[in-house]
């Protein structure tokens, strides 16, 4: 209603619109153009043919046609009219490349890129802020912002050109530096500066190492239940995956020729258990022998609830074998992406080689707040009071769990992290985190963390750290009728 097409050009006017006649027509020329409904070289109706067309006055038309031959769409040629350019402007695309195409009929994907698509699972995430009781997320409303815009905004106040230029491959020195202090103190391991090399979150950690350290068809020993990126990462290069579920020892009688191993044993994602010293020696002696990569994912071993902590793996390690990943995830905030490798000397350069064919390194400025950060003592200071927070969290998880659940839904002991293992009776975990999700409540199965079967695991994985301790009490009221509705369906 109220636009008329010109018959040659296909363009349409509408009286109403906020854009002039003219306007209208040049921008509709210039889409006939770019789409390719009228290729280069081909006459263009006279300004006079055109005003008639649309109705509209000829100095209308006129002032369209020419701002386009200004611009570069259209030549004139002298006595024989305009006509669309052979070389288009070249900040746009060239004729015909707009247009839209049919379904294209592309390559299939690699085996291994289609095995990475396929494989994507993990928590369950309903879109928009967190919701009771969303895995991955930690109190995020907690977090100093203020403090880390003052820091930021200093920085960018004394930005230096060598910091706009492309910076060291291995990141920030003074970032490094802080970073190998803290893990001294915090995580009973010794390192360099040299050897800490950071990365955009531990995923691009593990997605490195897995490219540069495996062959496709490589075997990895896998914990199972696992974490779902770690999975994605070893697709990624091609590795086959031997899940071992939880235990050392079942691991070191059924692994056989495997080329790494893939372990969180300060809180083994996602049964939060700890590994125990005499399996940490195990599995160390094993690697040894075996000749196996270990890759130690340390991704929220800061936050304990009373237990003592054992030295991580890497500080356990006398052979070289151990690959630490840590991230700033948790401690911090993911949307951060920073996150850092502790390597052998050995390995040093070659991951410092193979960073660079990635994206170079994580942004300069970003490190440079977080470096202020830890240097200034916020990092500490932040770490003391999110552990009383998150402690908090945790009760009161597991007094709505009490309250609302009682006896249908059994909180596992908690040690340490920002989430709870709840077994289920009687009803079945998938239906019910269906049924909590159509409440607003994001509560994922255990059996979504396995590759294999997820024999007799029915239970549901509970973030805690980012749900106020109001709002776990509301989500765990809800989490208690999905239960009760599973068990009717
Ligand atoms: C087991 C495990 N490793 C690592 C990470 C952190 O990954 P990133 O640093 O890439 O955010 C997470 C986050 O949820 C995790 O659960």
């Amino acid at each position: 209603m109220g636009t008329r097409p010109a018959t040659s050009l296909l363009i349409r006017i509408d009286p109403r619109a906020r854009e002039t006649l003219q306007q209208q027509i040049y921008a509709g020329i210039r889409r006939a153009v770019l789409e390719g409904l009228v290729t280069p070289r081909t006459r263009l109706p006279s300004s006079r043919a055109l005003a008639e067309d649309l109705r509209v006055s000829r100095t209308t038309s006129l002032l369209a046609v020419e701002q386009l031959r200004a611009e570069g769409y259209l030549t004139a040629r002298r006595g024989s009219g305009t006509f669309v350019a052979d070389l288009l402007p070249d900040d746009h695309p060239q004729a015909g490349s707009a247009r839209v195409a049919p379904k294209p009929i592309h390559p299939p994907l690699s085996r291994r890129g289609a095995a990475l698509v396929a494989a994507r699972q993990g928590a369950r995430r309903l879109p928009g802020p967190p919701r009771p009781f969303r895995i991955g997320t930690p109190g995020v409303d907690l977090f100093p912002v203020r403090l880390w815009s003052r820091l930021a905004s200093r920085r960018l106040r004394a930005v230096t050109s060598a910091q706009l230029d492309y910076g060291d491959p291995a990141g920030l020195r003074v970032l490094r530096e802080a970073i190998a202090k803290h893990v001294e103190t915090a995580r009973g391991t010794r390192c360099a500066a040299d050897q800490v090399l950071m990365v955009a979150g531990a995923q691009q950690g593990l997605d490195l190492i897995c490219r540069l350290l495996l062959d496709p068809g490589d075997r990895v020993w896998m914990e199972e239940p696992g974490y779902p990126g770690a999975r994605s990462a070893l697709l990624g290069a091609g590795a086959r995956i031997l899940p071992v579920r939880v235990d050392v020892e079942a691991g070191v009688r059924s692994a056989g020729n495997v080329r790494l191993v893939y372990v969180t044993p300060s809180h083994q994602y996602p049964l939060g258990v700890p590994m125990s010293l005499p399996r940490r020696l195990t599995l160390l002696k094993w690697a040894a022998a075996a000749r196996a990569w270990v890759v130690e994912d340390d991704y929220d071993s800061e936050f304990r609830y009373g237990a003592r902590p054992i030295p991580c793996l890497h500080g356990l390690d006398i052979d070289g074998r151990v690959i630490y990943v840590g991230s700033f995830s948790k401690t911090l905030f993911p949307g951060l992406r920073l996150g850092f490798l502790i390597v052998p000397p050995d390995l040093q350069d070659r991951v410092v080689a193979a960073r660079s064919a990635a994206d170079q390194h994580p942004p300069s400025l970003d490190q440079a707040v977080l470096a202020d950060f830890i240097v200034e003592g916020h990092f500490a200071r932040h770490l003391r009071r999110m552990r009383a927070a998150y402690r908090e969290r945790l009760e009161s998880l597991a007094a709505a769990a009490e309250r609302f659940c009682r006896g249908r839904l059994r909180l596992r002991p908690v040690q340490a992290g920002l989430h709870a293992v709840a077994d289920l009776d009687g009803v079945d975990a998938v239906r019910v985190s269906r049924e909590a999700a159509t409440r607003g409540v994001e509560a994922t199965p255990l059996s979504a963390y396995f590759v294999g079967r997820s024999r007799g695991a029915n239970s549901l994985v509970l973030g805690f750290g980012a749900v106020r301790p109001e709002a776990a009490s509301r989500g765990m009221e809800r989490l208690a009728a999905a239960i009760e509705a599973a068990r009717r369906l």
